[in-house]
């Protein structure tokens, strides 16, 4: 049998984890030896009410199997009291899941701004706030692994969820750029877009394909990814129903024009098979990645663009 993923002495956060996918994380952390902080405002899944038996349940679970773990009923967006909680308990953090979720799914059109900002607040704010909070004591102790939960709403967009999608896009962002500010400090953060059956889930996949959407099949490469072994950092994975994706950005080839007069719309469209072809794509993982100095002085040297098409916009506003 192959050696068993620990997290001995390790202390982890989970948010939102008093059902769905946090549950299994908290006890999966749980049962591998990390003392845990089950996180949970125990509100309904719009966002609404708040309640401590969901967190007290979970909390009970895990003791009952021999793990250790307490509870807290804190919003995320009080991330300071949670990260407290796991600082008096245990005396440190070692692991962030920013889990914490609730959806306000409406169309575009009918969309209010209380919708946007609640699920903003709890996402995205939460998300940012629990990692303030965790940020300066990964540092001093040269140690993080945190976890952001976007979604493939976020990724590719989806009806019906600007708010929620534009949050979850946003949790990416956020990745990217404390990934690249932790690395010298030993701080990895990644990001995961999960499929599985939960209250948030339940009205979305047939009944017979939602049981066989487990929770349970996300949980083992959140472990992984969180483990002080990994080297993953700044990625994102994609994964549900037993799949497991890695997801990154393709750009076109390219196209280098010169910056002179003929440098005009009709220009660009003269060339837009090849500014859109991806037979040969790139892979950016950076903004250092393009030598924007370089090409800039290479444009200089171009002869002027190819005419193409003009176009006009008569009778339109902008
Ligand atoms: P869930 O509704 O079962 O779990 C979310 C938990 O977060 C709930 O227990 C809820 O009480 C808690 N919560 C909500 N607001 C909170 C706050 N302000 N502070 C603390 N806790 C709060 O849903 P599920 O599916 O387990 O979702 C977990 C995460 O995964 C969410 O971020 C969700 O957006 C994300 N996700 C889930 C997908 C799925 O297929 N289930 C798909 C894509 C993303």
């Amino acid at each position: 049998m192959s050696e068993q993923l620990r997290f001995d002495g390790r202390v982890a956060i989970v948010t939102g984890a008093g059902g769905g996918l946090g549950r299994i994380y908290a006890l999966l952390f749980a049962s591998r030896g990390a003392k845990v902080v089950v996180n949970d405002l125990g509100g309904s899944r719009d966002g609404s009410g708040n309640s401590s038996r969901a967190a007290d349940q979970v909390v009970e679970e895990i003791r009952r199997a021999g793990g250790t773990a307490v509870a807290n009923y804190d919003s995320v967006e009080d991330a300071e009291k949670v990260v407290q909680t796991a600082v008096k308990n245990f005396g440190r953090v070692d692991i962030l899941i920013n889990n914490a979720g609730i959806l306000r799914d409406r169309s575009f059109i009918k969309l209010t701004d209380d919708d946007w900002d609640l699920v903003m607040r709890v996402h995205l704010r939460g998300s940012y706030k629990m990692t303030k909070a965790c940020w300066s004591l990964f540092r001093e102790q040269k140690f993080g692994r945190i976890l952001m939960t976007a979604s493939g709403s976020g990724l590719y967009g989806n009806y019906g969820q600007s708010n929620y999608s534009s949050a979850k896009m946003a949790l990416v962002a956020l990745s990217n750029t404390i990934a690249k500010e932790g690395e010298k400090y030993n701080i990895f953060s990644n990001v995961i877009a999960p499929i599985a059956a939960s209250r948030l889930t339940e009205n979305v996949f047939p009944p017979e394909i939602f049981a066989a959407m487990k929770p349970d099949f996300i949980a083992p490469l959140v472990a992984l990814v969180c483990h002080e072994n990994s080297e993953e950092n700044g990625h994102i994975f994609e994964l549900g129903a037993g799949q497991f994706y890695k997801v990154r950005y393709e750009r076109s080839e390219g196209v280098l024009f010169k910056a002179d007069a003929s440098f005009l719309p009709g220009a660009i469209a003269a060339q837009w098979n090849k500014i859109t072809d991806f037979s040969n794509p790139q892979y950016p993982s950076s903004i250092a990645e393009t030598d924007w100095v370089t090409l800039a002085d290479t444009a200089k040297t171009l002869t002027s663009n190819p005419a193409g098409p003009d176009m006009r916009f008569d009778g339109q506003v902008a």
